[in-house]
């Protein structure tokens, strides 16, 4: 009943959104470096140079139609003081971490999700050699979770793709990538063997359909291009999933995946039809890496745009015997589409901002426009659990909030009450359904900038840290309420939820 005594309880992180101190230690500049920050109403940037000295910035992330930089413009910083890079110094979990990784033991963690700034490693991507600052300061930060007992769990690129391969190779759409990654994975591989377990490849790999350049670097994102580099991931997936079975047997690599259940509006066919096209657009990413094969209704829509897969030989072999070794996946809350906009109103964020969506008349949302669903991870985990029979494991959930910080801490019940419900949810799934689940991590544990918005004031973590938007605080770590809230339920292993 219940959870498994070996159930993996913790938070996951991101380097880009957490770790900062981009410019020490040697490393080299990431896609993420050269974003600016955003809000609720104003989109993130991208800054860019041409050759005759021409500046400027272009919003090529989330939530925008754009896909391209202009013609020659290649990314890069810009020495403005109209621009503010959020990643530059982020939480300064750089130079936090043992602060940072002692209160999360305290708190009951026995599993860590960081991710690798893989520019950090290889500061252009491909060099020769890896910077040897840039693997110790990896290493000591596993070496401080074992202190605790805490099992890291490595996410090898987390919306980060070395700057320098985005501007030379216009990023994954270039197959060159492959070798480098693989290259980068194994060399992390060797060096953190016995120290580190488990990994993931790519977060949240679907995403690349929304944000070509955040996903994959792609500075021009066409349709044509963003198939090539989800092709490109899938085989740098494999490959390092082959590499580590071969030589690192202790090693599990799994797959990331965004997800949540999207509903029909109304009991209308035509309601269902579309919400299940959503579903399938999200799970074809997970059919690949899961089955091993592009299934049937990708390749007909492929067909039908006229888009061609960069296809060498031995590919498909490759992609059979390379599927992960487990599947992790983020969940928010979930979305609704309907056919009859007559009958939805429209929202913002997963709450009904895009073509087709609207708000769900029975759930919440956020300031941000995000449905909360107390039923999304029992839905996601069967759904997963029926498809692939494979170990899951729900590696981001959360909910962002304006915290209120007063007398030393925050008082949020709102996101208590999220947690609740939530891991409720998954508990059903594990009791009722049979699912087998290999742990849950509370997204953004520790309080970091927002992907999105690139802002601090969308606070996800049980640590509230002394930052505002533009990087200006203390950066002093205090506990708010649900950092005891989950610390009792951790406890108890999940059964005490009052
Ligand atoms: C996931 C990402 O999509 O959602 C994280 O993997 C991100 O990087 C998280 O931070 C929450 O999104 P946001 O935009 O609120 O930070």
């Amino acid at each position: 009943m219940g959870f498994s005594k070996d159930f993996l309880w913790g938070g996951a992180t991101a380097a880009n959104q957490y770790e900062g101190g981009v410019f020490e230690g040697g490393a080299g500049l990431a896609t993420a470096d050269v974003m600016t920050n955003g809000s609720h109403t104003v989109r993130r940037q991208v800054t860019w140079k041409k050759e005759d000295g021409t500046t400027g910035s272009t919003p090529l992330c989330f939530g925008s139609d754009e896909r391209d930089l202009p013609e020659g413009a290649v990314p890069c910083l810009l020495d403005d003081e109209k621009y503010y890079y959020p990643s530059h110094i982020a939480s300064d979990f750089y130079h936090h971490y043992k602060e940072d990784i002692k209160l999360c033991a305290e708190e009951g963690f026995n599993c860590l999700r960081f991710s690798m700034k893989w520019s950090r490693i290889f500061p252009n991507g491909d060099d020769e050699t890896p910077n040897e600052e840039g693997l110790k300061f990896y290493e000591d930060i596993f070496d401080e979770c074992h202190k605790y007992n805490i099992e890291p769990l490595v996410t090898l690129s987390h919306y980060e793709t070395p700057l320098a391969l985005a501007a030379k190779y216009n990023g994954w759409a270039d197959r060159r990538l492959v070798d480098a990654f693989v290259k980068y994975a194994t060399t992390v591989f060797k060096r953190y063997e016995g120290k580190v377990k488990y990994y993931l490849t790519f977060n949240e790999i679907n995403c690349i359909e929304a944000a070509p350049f955040v996903t994959a670097g792609l500075i021009h994102g066409n349709k044509q291009n963003v198939a090539s580099a989800a092709y490109h991931q899938f085989i740098a997936s494999a490959k390092t999933v082959l590499a580590a079975h071969k030589d690192f047997p202790s090693i599990k690599v799994g797959m990331m995946l965004a997800f949540g259940p999207c509903y029909g509006l109304t009991a209308d066919p035509e309601d269902q039809l579309i919400a299940m096209q959503r579903e399938n657009n999200t799970l074809f990413f997970s059919d690949v890496q899961m089955l091993g094969f592009y299934p049937q209704y990708k390749l007909e829509e492929y067909k039908r745009e006229g888009i061609v897969l960069p296809k060498l030989e031995g590919d498909d072999e490759l992609l059979k015997a390379g599927v992960c070794d487990f599947l992790s996946f983020s969940c928010y809350g979930s979305s609704t589409v309907t056919t009859h906009p007559e009958e939805g109103e429209k929202g913002e964020g997963n709450g009904g901002s895009q073509e087709r969506q609207v708000r769900n008349p029975y759930l919440s949302t956020n300031a941000w426009g995000w449905a909360t669903d107390p039923q999304c991870l029992r839905i996601a985990l069967n759904k997963f659990y029926n498809r692939y029979h494979c170990p899951l494991w729900c590696v981001e959930n959360g909910i962002g909030w304006n915290d209120k910080f007063e007398d030393g801490t925050v008082h949020d019940d709102y996101r208590i009450d999220y947690m609740r419900a939530n891991i409720k949810s998954m508990r059903d799934a594990v009791e009722y359904d049979g699912i087998e689940l290999m742990g849950y991590l509370y997204w953004g544990c520790v309080d970091m900038v927002s992907n999105g918005e690139g802002e601090m004031a969308k606070r996800y973590g049980q640590i509230y840290v002394d930052a505002d938007n533009l990087g200006k605080g203390t950066f002093k770590r205090s506990l708010k309420d649900s950092y005891y809230w989950y610390q009792k339920c951790i406890k108890s292993n999940g059964e005490d939820l009052d």
